[in-house]
């Protein structure tokens, strides 16, 4: 019997999805409610202004199959708003448009990695967002880390950035991965350290896959974008979506930005994997990114509410806790409560603080060895989940 192949059974999965349907498990047996810290999925709703136009084209007959790439407008919609917030003019032919980002992710990785031959590099921050690794290994590439250091809030100590670079096999083709703000920590990259990817992209000739996925997220100062630089469009990809921006986590709605010569070649592979996005859902993209921006200006400023409560409370007990200049994660060092319980791994401490307090963590190495010590927390709940949630993570510490 056919099973599945190598490559498919080193596949991890995506850890947030993994957690999720633990504490439902748990949720089932135990009839008690969670706290959900686990995925990225806002809680607010999404804006009924962009829920009034899906409404809208679906009465309207938007229900149909449309160009694997996205329909134009939307399109041109996305260039536009891209553009404008990056002072730069990007074309809507650069703009692919997909089921979210995630698939769009798996659909570059095939048309960028010549399964043919391993010889790609994937130089990628760690800890990072894990879809990223186990797309590139699936298609051959090899994983370079560059551990981001938690004393300079999980930026780059750029002469590792530049070691890891250059420890890549000439010949390789390279493929450098940044995610401003990230998941999982919430750095930021600041211009010292666009400044050396910049340089370094252009030294190397490599591609750039710039993950923006969260620029609507960033609490102090401005979001920053590698784009913006004069000749780095030509080597950039830029991934964002609507899911965390307009809390559409569920509609399956993303998008890159794509140098010329390969925005086409990924608009034929993301047909092949979806076909299309769904019609109406584009539409509500259109009004997501042209419409009013009142509520994500409301959930950026409850966001930064929550972030200050939580790297607070785990100050309290004396974990450190970076605080996050973006997105809406926190990723505290835990070692203290580690230490205190007498947990060996990360893993343990999250299971056990699911089973005794019903709160759902990510364990910090989900997402790369330099998370050893950390556990990521997605502040998308309440504020009193939050003080709730903190609350038992206390108790749990026994401090
Ligand atoms: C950094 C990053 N990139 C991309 C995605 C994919 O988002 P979606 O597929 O919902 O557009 C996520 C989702 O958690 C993310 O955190």
């Amino acid at each position: 019997m056919i099973d599945a192949n190598p490559s498919a059974k080193e596949l991890a999965g995506e850890g947030a999805f993994i957690w999720l349907g633990k504490a439902r498990e748990w949720e089932r047996q135990t009839g008690k409610k969670a706290i959900h810290f686990e995925i990225g999925e806002p809680d607010f709703r999404t804006p009924d202004n962009i829920v009034d136009a899906a409404v809208k084209a679906l009465h309207a007959g938007k229900t149909k199959y449309t160009p694997s790439n996205g329909i134009r407008e939307l399109r041109e919609a996305v260039a536009e708003y891209l553009g404008k917030k990056r002072s730069i003019t990007i074309d809507p032919d650069c703009v692919v448009i997909g089921p979210g980002a995630k698939p769009l992710i798996n659909a570059l990785f095939q048309v960028i990695i010549d399964h043919t031959k391993p010889n790609t590099a994937l130089i990628m921050p760690d800890p990072g967002y894990g879809p990223y690794i186990d797309n590139a290994k699936y298609y051959g590439a090899k994983i370079y880390r560059v551990p981001m250091e938690e004393r300079n809030d999980w930026r780059y100590d750029v002469n590792v950035l530049r070691q890891v670079v250059e420890s890549v096999p000439a010949g390789m083709d390279k493929v450098l991965l940044t995610i401003s703000p990230s998941n999982p920590t919430g750095g930021i990259l600041k211009k010292e350290d666009w400044d050396v990817v910049e340089e370094l992209a252009k030294k190397h000739d490599m591609l750039v896959v710039s993950d923006e996925i969260y620029d609507d997220f960033v609490f102090e100062g401005e979001h920053t974008s590698i784009l913006s630089r004069p000749g780095m469009m030509e080597r950039t990809v830029l991934v964002h979506g609507a899911s965390k921006t307009w809390a559409m986590t569920g509609w399956r709605l993303g998008w890159m930005v794509l140098p010329k010569h390969l925005a086409p070649t990924v608009g034929k592979m993301i047909g092949n994997i979806a076909s299309c996005t769904a019609e109406f859902t584009q539409y509500a993209g259109i009004e997501a990114v042209r419409g009013p921006q009142g509520e994500v200006a409301k959930m950026k400023a409850e966001y930064r509410a929550r972030r200050d409560y939580a790297v607070n409370a785990f100050k309290d007990m004396g974990c450190y806790c970076a605080l996050p200049g973006g997105s809406f994660y926190a990723y505290p060092n835990i070692r203290k409560i580690m230490d205190a319980r007498g947990f060996k791994s990360e893993l343990d401490l999250c299971n056990a603080l699911l089973q005794e307090k019903g709160v759902v963590c990510l364990p910090g190495p989900a997402f790369g060895p330099s998370g050893k010590d950390h556990i990521r927390l997605s502040l998308v709940s309440s504020m009193d989940d939050l003080k709730e949630g903190m609350k038992r993570i206390k108790e749990f510490a026994g401090f």
